[in-house]
């Protein structure tokens, strides 16, 4: 392992979960006098690195908010591009992530997406299911606020139907509906290309996350970078709203 890939050796301070806002493949492609689609053929590439390199640092869940709800008003072309993309990825994927007990989860309305697509997933989804090591999570067709609106839905029919009881109506109770039930939430966000917003990905689940902002572009993202957020991460304190003091009690004497 090179010295830039260096993470932390004790495996507390490697997070557990890892989500990425991967951002960047447009500008990739137009530094380069290249049509978008290729930034997006070149960040296929980068999520395979991606994919791995988390595994080989520690992390057991990646998340990659690969097609948000708001990207299907992208110019026609595009969104078709994308979902070819996503069609051929899936197709290689299968055999590799069966080869190497990578289990594949999705979260996001699955079923706004492709027939094509759709069957792909359920396919790749149910022959992984069983692998607990290392779980990759597409976000596809993702929106927060729509998560949270399916949730309440959802919730709201199990009140209903007298599976859940109001008076039991706590976090704990309601994230069940969630399309992350399940799920720990994220320990660190990234996002890519400089850009410092959250975009509509995983709001409730971010509550008490670290975030990290890199000016790579998505198709440059590579192991090393992916190194060097977790080494940024292992360095912060997390709170969880409490003092130093009550941390480490033993230090603060
Ligand atoms: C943002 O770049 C990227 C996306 C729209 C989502 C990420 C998509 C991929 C990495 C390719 C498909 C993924 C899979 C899993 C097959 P942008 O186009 O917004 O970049 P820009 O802000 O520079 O224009």
């Amino acid at each position: 392992m090179s010295q830039e890939c260096q993470v932390p050796q004790d495996p507390s301070q490697t997070p557990r979960h890892v989500a990425i806002i991967m951002d960047g493949n447009g500008r990739w492609a137009k530094q380069r006098g290249l049509p978008r689609i290729e930034g997006h053929r070149r960040g296929v590439e980068a999520v395979r690195t991606a994919t791995y390199a988390a595994r080989d640092l520690g992390v057991k869940m990646l998340t990659l908010y690969a097609f948000s709800a708001e990207n299907w008003n992208r110019p026609k072309d595009e969104v078709g591009a994308l979902m070819g993309l996503l069609e051929l990825y899936l197709k290689k994927e299968l055999e590799t992530f069966v080869r190497d007990k990578v289990r594949l989860q999705t979260i996001g309305r699955i079923e706004g997406l492709p027939s094509g697509v759709q069957r792909l997933l359920a396919a790749t989804t149910a022959e992984t299911r069983h692998f607990t090591d290392y779980t990759l999570v597409l976000a596809l067709n993702y929106g927060a606020r729509t998560e949270v609106a399916d949730a309440a839905r959802a919730y709201a029919a199990a009140l209903a139907a007298g599976t859940e009881k109001p008076g039991d109506a706590t976090w704990e109770c309601f994230s069940k509906y969630l399309y992350t039930a399940g799920m720990p939430d994220p320990d660190l966000v990234i996002r890519t290309s400089g850009e410092t917003r959250v975009s509509n990905f995983l709001l409730m689940q971010a509550a008490y996350a670290e975030f990290y902002f890199t000016p790579v572009l998505w198709p440059d993202f590579s192991k090393a970078d992916l190194a060097a957020a977790i080494a940024d991460f292992s360095r912060r304190e997390r709170r969880y709203g409490m003092t130093s003091e009550q941390l480490k009690p033993a230090a603060a004497k």
